[in-house]
C-alpha cells in the first residue's frame, strides 16, 4: 500500500509519518519541499506518486494570524483539500482529512454531532468548513475527522506551553469558559492507522464525516491543572496557583467558540474503535 502524507512536519503529520511506515510506503511532503500553495506541483506530485491513500495532515493553523491572512488561510484550507480530492477522485484513492471543532460556534450548549449546523466564527474556522464541503462536492472516497485541541509533546502546544509557564510564572491564569475535547496528536495518528488496517472496502463503505477527540471533555483551565498535576519534573514548577480566567480578559484577533466539544460516539461504533479518555492521554504523553 502506497501512502501520500501532506503535512509531515507539524504535530499530526510527524506522528502519522511514524505510525503509516508499519502499514505501508509513506512519501512524506511538507513546506519544506512542497509549498501547496503551488498547486501545479501538487498534482503533479499526487499524479506521480500514484498512492492508494492521501493522507491530509497540512493546515493553516495559525486561528489568530488566519484573520489577517485570509486568502492564505482559504487556499490552504479550503482549496487544496478540493484538489486532493479531484487528485484522488481520478486516481481512485481514499482520501483522509482532518477538521476542527472551530466549525461550530460553541452555543449548543451540549456535545456537537457531526451532522449539527456549523456557524464558523473565525476565519479560520471557515476555511475549514469550506475544505470540508469541497471534500464532499467530488466523488471521492473519503474520510473528514473533525478534531479538536491537538497537543503533541514534540512541538510547540499547548501542553508545552503550560509546562513553560508553570516554570516561569508563580500564578498562572487560564481560561475556563472555553471547553473542549483535548486530544493527543499521537492518539489521532494511532487512530488513523487501526482505520486504515480495517481496509478500504471497510472505509469506502462507511466514507463520510466524523468526530474523533480525546473522549470526555476539559475547559482550559481543567487541562491545565491536569498539565501541572502530571508534570514529571515538578520540581522544576515556580507556580504557586492557577486561578480561573474568562476569554474576554484575553482578546485575540479570532473570535473562538466557548463550548465546541465533540461527541465522538459514532466514530467509536461504526469503527468499532475506542478513543481513549483525555486525561488517559495525556497521562501517557506526559510520561514519554
Ligand atoms: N492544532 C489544533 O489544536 C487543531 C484543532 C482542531 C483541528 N485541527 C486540525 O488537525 C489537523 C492537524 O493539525 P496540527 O495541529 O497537526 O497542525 P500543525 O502542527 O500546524 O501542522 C500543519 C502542517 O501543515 C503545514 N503547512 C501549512 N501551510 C502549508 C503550505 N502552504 N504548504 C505545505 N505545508 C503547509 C505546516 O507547516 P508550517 O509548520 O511550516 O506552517 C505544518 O507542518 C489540521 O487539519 C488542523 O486543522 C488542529
Amino acid at each position: 500500500m502506497k501512502i501520500l502524507l501532506f503535512g509531515s512536519n507539524g504535530q499530526l503529520g510527524s506522528e502519522l509519518q511514524r505510525t503509516l511506515m508499519t502499514l505501508g510506503e509513506v512519501a512524506p511532503f511538507d513546506i519544506h519541499n512542497l509549498n501547496l500553495e503551488n498547486t501545479q506541483d501538487v498534482r503533479e506530485i499526487i499524479r506521480s506518486v500514484r498512492a492508494d491513500i492521501i493522507v491530509n495532515a497540512s493546515a493553516y493553523t495559525a486561528v489568530d494570524r488566519a484573520e489577517s491572512e485570509a486568502d492564505k488561510a482559504f487556499t490552504v484550507n479550503g482549496d487544496i483539500p478540493g484538489l486532493f480530492a479531484e487528485e484522488a477522485s481520478k486516481l481512485n484513492a481514499f482520501l483522509i482529512h482532518y477538521s476542527t471543532d472551530y466549525v461550530f460556534d460553541g452555543t449548543k450548549g451540549m456535545l456537537y454531532l457531526e451532522d449539527d449546523e456549523t456557524i464558523p466564527l473565525s476565519v479560520y474556522g471557515k476555511s475549514k468548513l469550506a475544505g470540508e464541503r469541497a471534500i464532499k462536492a467530488q466523488d471521492v472516497n473519503y474520510l473528514i475527522l473533525r478534531t479538536s485541541w491537538v497537543y503533541s509533546m514534540s512541538r510547540s502546544s499547548f501542553v508545552t506551553k503550560v509546562l513553560e509557564w508553570a516554570r516561569k510564572q508563580e500564578i498562572l491564569s487560564v481560561v475556563s469558559d472555553q471547553v473542549s475535547n483535548p486530544t493527543w496528536a499521537r492518539t489521532l495518528a494511532d487512530v488513523t492507522a487501526q482505520l486504515l488496517s480495517k481496509g478500504i472496502d471497510c472505509l469506502s463503505e462507511h466514507r463520510g464525516l466524523y468526530h474523533v477527540a480525546g473522549n470526555g471533555f476539559a475547559s482550559r483551565l481543567d487541562w491545565a491543572k491536569k498539565i501541572i498535576e502530571l508534570d514529571p519534573n515538578k520540581q522544576e514548577q515556580r507556580v504557586r496557583e492557577i486561578v480561573p480566567a474568562v476569554t474576554s480578559d484575553f482578546p485575540t484577533p479570532a473570535q473562538r467558540p466557548l463550548f465546541s466539544a465533540l461527541d465522538c460516539s459514532l466514530f467509536q461504533s461504526t469503527f468499532d474503535i475506542r478513543l481513549p479518555t483525555w486525561e488517559e492521554a495525556l497521562r501517557q504523553a506526559m510520561a514519554e
